[in-house]
């Protein structure tokens, strides 16, 4: 634990082995801090971090695979031929952390902040939503200037116009939500996620299991398409399995036409481990 009260995860160093970096270590519930936060401090520690990424290599990657995503296709999106911005975006941040005493999710949330700042995304119009979310964080974050949800949406937001939808190592079922809410040719176009990467989760969980619980990923994966973000070694438990994820229309008019017919809305009664926290006023 570093004196700043944030974990690292050192590698030990064995005998003739080379020195390997520092990484960043996920977030664990048992580091949250429960005194009174110091908001201005805070603050001032994101835009610190928000400064050091802005001088990574990486960040201009990120930067232009968004752009791209977000002004590729003109007809779709919002961009026009010369690819700037034609029309205003908003966005939605779920499952960000515990910022404040998770190095991961503060390093995300600088990269949030940047993100917004180069599409050109009023501060107001990212809402943000993390149960984890101390009232402190949340003083943060309205303090940063971000809107601050206060109902459990479980990722079902539909997307009305052209939306950047970060969500950074969340559960799965917050994307099929997500998916599931958006699940027409109208509304899946205006949705761009930066997230994990559905052929990283594919490839990651048992087919049978993965089409039985997350059947809306399952059927997005072959039409969607994915921009793999770059992430330094030093930040892999920050950044890894990362991609920029769209809906080209062309890809979407391809699934059958039985695919968009009432889309049942996901239950999960075979996962008892779901990694989401439910709405439990929800029916
Ligand atoms: C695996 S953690 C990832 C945290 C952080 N982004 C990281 O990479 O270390 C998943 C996060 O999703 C949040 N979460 C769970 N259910 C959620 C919901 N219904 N809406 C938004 N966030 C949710 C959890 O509180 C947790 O912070």
């Amino acid at each position: 634990m570093s004196d700043t009260g944030e974990e690292w995860q050192v590698a030990r160093r064995r005998k003739g082995t080379a020195r390997k970096p520092k990484t960043l270590k996920v977030c664990s519930n048992s580091t949250c801090s429960q005194e009174p936060l110091d908001v201005r401090k805070t603050v001032q520690r994101i835009k610190d971090t928000v400064s050091e990424l802005k001088c990574e290599e990486f960040w201009q990657e990120w930067k232009e695979q968004m752009l791209a995503a977000l002004s590729k296709p003109p007809d779709q999106l919002t961009g026009s031929t010369d690819g700037t911005l034609s029309q205003q975006l908003e966005c939605v941040c779920y499952g960000l952390g515990s910022f404040s005493s998770c190095v991961s999710a503060r390093y995300q949330l600088a990269m949030l902040l940047l993100l917004l700042d180069a599409g050109q995304i009023p501060l107001k119009d990212c809402s943000i939503y993390d149960p984890a979310f101390s009232s402190g964080e949340e003083d943060v974050l309205r303090e940063l200037g971000v809107t601050v949800l206060t109902e459990n949406e479980e990722g079902k937001r539909l997307a009305t116009k052209p939306t950047l939808f970060y969500l950074m190592h969340c559960g799965n079922a917050l994307y099929n939500n997500l998916l599931w809410k958006n699940w027409s040719t109208q509304c899946l176009p205006l949705v761009i996620i930066i997230g994990n990467s559905f052929i990283g989760m594919s490839e990651r969980t048992i087919e049978r299991e993965f089409k039985r619980d997350y059947s809306y990923i399952t059927q997005a994966v072959s039409v969607c398409e994915e921009r793999q973000l770059p992430c330094p070694s030093r930040l892999i438990d920050v950044f890894s399995d990362t991609a920029v994820i769209t809906f080209p229309t062309s890809g979407l008019n391809g699934l059958p036409q039985s695919t968009w017919a009432e889309p049942p809305e996901p239950q999960y009664q075979h996962c008892p481990d779901l990694e989401i926290i439910r709405n439990e006023t929800r029916s």
